[in-house]
C-alpha cells in the first residue's frame, strides 16, 4: 500500500482520465475487452495488487480483488469500468475507485476485516459492445443463457465468444458461477447518482430504494433498397419512413404511461448511403417504467404504431427483445442499516440499471449514491464534485467497516 495517506477517489480517477477518451470529441469509449477497457483492467489489477489484494478473473470476465481469503459471507463492493459510447468519467469508475480508496481508508484506521472483503469489477455493465446490459453479472448469476451470450455479436460481427478468447477466457466455461455467487454475503455498490435527487435534497450521499423495470428491444424494418433519384415515391418501400414514425411513437407511448421513459438512441440504416433508399433499418428501443405491466404496455403501444407505419410503407417489421429486467426493490433491512450507518441519509429510486440490480435477486444488496450536480449521465458532462466523491468514499468505508467488522 502506498504510504500512510489513503488515495482519494478524485486522485484515482485522474490516473485513468485519458484512457479511452475520444480523440476528437469529449467523452469516453470503453467497451468490454476493447483496448481501452483492457487498459483499465490492467490499471485496476495493478492498483489492487499495490494494496496487497489478491486479484482473480472469474470465468465470465469479472475481476475480483480480495482482502482476505475468498470465502462465504464475503462483503463485496465495486462496480464497472466500461462506458456507454460517449459516456462520462464517473458512471462505473467512481464505484471502483471509491472501493480502492475505502480500503486505503480502513487500513489507515487500523481496521482488519473479520470477514473476507472483495472489490469486484463487472464486465460489460453498459452492454455498449454486445448489447446486453450487466452481461458479466447476468452470466455470474445465471440470468442469461451461456449459449445466447456466446452468440452475441458487436457491430463489427465479432461474437462475445471470440472476444472472450481474445481476452484470455474460455468461452465454453461462461455461465452461472455457483462458487463465486455463494461467496457473496452482501454486495454494496457505490455509484454516481444518475439524476437530481441528491441535489434537490441538498445532501452528498444517499442510498437506493429501487430500480425501474427496463428492457431493450430491436425493431428491424425491411423494405426495398433502391436509387434515391430514380425511384418514384409510389414505387418505394422505404424502411426509413416507418423507422422515423417509430421514433415519434416512442415519445407518444411513453408520454401516455405513468412515469415511463422510452428512448431511441441508436438507429442504423443498411447500407446508409445519402443517395440510397435503405434496404433495412434497425432501431434499438430502451424502455423503462415503475412496474412490469406499465413497461410492457409501453412496448406494445410502440409495436402497434410501428407495425401500422410499416404496413403503410409495405415494409416488414421484426421486434426482438434483447434484454429485460423487472423492477428491483433493494433489501429494505440492508437499505435501512446502510442509511442509519450513514447518519440517516435519504433513500432514492433510480431509473438507471446496475449490476447491483442483478445481484439483488441473489444476495442482500445495497447501493450508495454520490451527488451529481446536474444529474446528467451517459454524457461527457457527467460530474461529481471532489468533496462529494470523498464523502462517498467515507460513506463506503463506514458501511464496509460495519458490515465486515
Ligand atoms: O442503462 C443503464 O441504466 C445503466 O447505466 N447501465
Ligand atoms: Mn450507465
Ligand atoms: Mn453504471
Amino acid at each position: 500500500m502506498t504510504g500512510p495517506t489513503p488515495a482519494t477517489a478524485t486522485g484515482l480517477l485522474a490516473e485513468i482520465d485519458t484512457v479511452g477518451r475520444y480523440p476528437t470529441r469529449s467523452g469516453y469509449r470503453r467497451h468490454v475487452f476493447d483496448r481501452a477497457e483492457l487498459e483499465l483492467r490492467e490499471w485496476f489489477v495493478a492498483a489492487a495488487e499495490h494494496r496487497d489484494l489478491a486479484v482473480r478473473c472469474d470465468r465470465n470476465g469479472n475481476l475480483w480483488a480480495w482482502w482476505g481469503e475468498p470465502g462465504p459471507d464475503a462483503i463485496v463492493t465495486g462496480s464497472h469500468l466500461d462506458s456507454v459510447p460517449g459516456g462520462g468519467a464517473f458512471d462505473g469508475p467512481l464505484g471502483v475507485v471509491s472501493a480502492l480508496a475505502a480500503v486505503d481508508s480502513l487500513r489507515a484506521s487500523g481496521f482488519t476485516p473479520a470477514k473476507p472483503l472483495a472489490i469486484v469489477v463487472f464486465a460489460e455493465e453498459e452492454g455498449g459492445r454486445f448489447g446486453v446490459p450487466c452481461l458479466g453479472s447476468r452470466l455470474l448469476s445465471g440470468a442469461i443463457d451461456p449459449d445466447a451470450a456466446r452468440r452475441l455479436h458487436d457491430p463489427e460481427g465479432v461474437t462475445f465468444a471470440e472476444a472472450a478468447v481474445e481476452a484470455g477466457l474460455d468461452p465454453a466455461r461462461i455461465g452461472r458461477d455457483d462458487e463465486a455467487l455463494a461467496a457473496i454475503g452482501t454486495f454494496v455498490e457505490l455509484h454516481v447518482e444518475q439524476g437530481k435527487g441528491l441535489i434537490d435534497l441538498g445532501t452528498p450521499v444517499g442510498v437506493a430504494s429501487s430500480i425501474l423495470a427496463h428492457g431493450r428491444w430491436r425493431f428491424s424494418f425491411a423494405g426495398e433498397g433502391n436509387h434515391a433519384g430514380a425511384t418514384l415515391l409510389g414505387d418505394r418501400r422505404d424502411p426509413m419512413v416507418p423507422a422515423a414514425e417509430m421514433v415519434l411513437a416512442t415519445r407518444i407511448a411513453a408520454a401516455e404511461a405513468p412515469d415511463a421513459r422510452a428512448t431511441v438512441g441508436r438507429l442504423v440504416p443498411n447500407p446508409g448511403g445519402t443517395n440510397v433508399i435503405a434496404s433495412t433499418v434497425d432501431v434499438w428501443l430502451d424502455a423503462r417504467a415503475g412496474d412490469d405491466a406499465t413497461t410492457r404496455q409501453v412496448i406494445e403501444r410502440i409495436r402497434d404504431m410501428a407495425t401500422e407505419a410499416a404496413d403503410r410503407e409495405d415494409c416488414t417489421l421484426t421486434v426482438t427483445e434483447e434484454s429485460y429486467g423487472d423492477t428491483v426493490h433493494f433489501d429494505a433491512t440492508l437499505r435501512d442499516q446502510v442509511a442509519a450507518a450513514l447518519g440517516g441519509v435519504p433513500a432514492l429510486p433510480t431509473g438507471a440499471g446496475h449490476d447491483a440490480g442483478i445481484l439483488a435477486a441473489h444476495v442482500p444488496t445495497a447501493m450508495v449514491f454520490v451527488r451529481n450536480p446536474t444529474g446528467i449521465s451517459h454524457a461527457p458532462e457527467e460530474y461529481a464534485e471532489p468533496a462529494d466523491c470523498e464523502a462517498g468514499v467515507a460513506a463506503l468505508a463506514t458501511v464496509l467497516g460495519k458490515l465486515a467488522g
